[in-house]
């Protein structure tokens, strides 16, 4: 395989991925032996606070607002919606009785999981067209020198 794709793709991706599992059961275990179960219940509202605040990057794309640069809301975003999605897990993961909040779960980590593509996906693209930037301004100083007349030259 492509090492480049490796290094710069699958590993983020698969560490991203990895570390809200470990901070998920982590968090979850720190809980319990803590004998502070009762916090999980607060981290459910505060994940989904987190989770709404985020989407501001949203509101910001669509110019529904006009305040804050894109970058850094972007970088926010995926923050945001990684550290309340670790919260709504921690909140209810571990410990799930009935179908409709395991559906939920289920419905939130597929979000997360699409978010890490989607960060993949935007990583690539702008790559792309940085390279094609750089590959269409190369022609056309090639051909900026080729066309110049030849000093000397009547
Ligand atoms: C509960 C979790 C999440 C929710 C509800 C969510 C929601 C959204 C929404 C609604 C958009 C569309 C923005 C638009 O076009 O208006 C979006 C885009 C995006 N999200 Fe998330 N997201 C979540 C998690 C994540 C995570 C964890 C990441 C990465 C670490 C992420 C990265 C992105 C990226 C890169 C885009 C595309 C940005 C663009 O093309 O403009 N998201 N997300």
């Amino acid at each position: 395989m492509n090492s480049s794709l490796w290094k710069s793709h699958i590993l983020p991706f698969a560490f991203l991925l990895g570390l809200l599992a470990a901070v998920t059961l982590a968090g979850d275990y720190f809980l319990h032996r803590l004998d502070l179960v009762w916090v999980g219940r607060y981290l459910g509202i505060l994940g989904t606070l987190l989770i709404i605040c985020a989407l501001y990057y949203s509101a910001r794309k669509r110019k529904w607002v006009s305040k804050g640069n894109p970058r850094t809301l972007i970088r926010l975003h995926e923050f945001g919606t990684w550290l309340g999605s670790a919260m709504v897990l921690i909140h209810s993961g571990i410990h799930i009785n009935a179908v409709l909040p395991w559906l939920a779960t289920a419905a939130m980590s597929a979000i997360v999981v699409s978010g890490l593509v989607g960060k993949i996906l935007l990583k690539q693209s702008q790559q792309h067209v940085k390279d094609k930037l750089g590959f269409l301004s190369n022609r056309a100083n090639r051909k900026l020198t080729l066309s110049a007349p030849c000093i000397g030259m009547p």
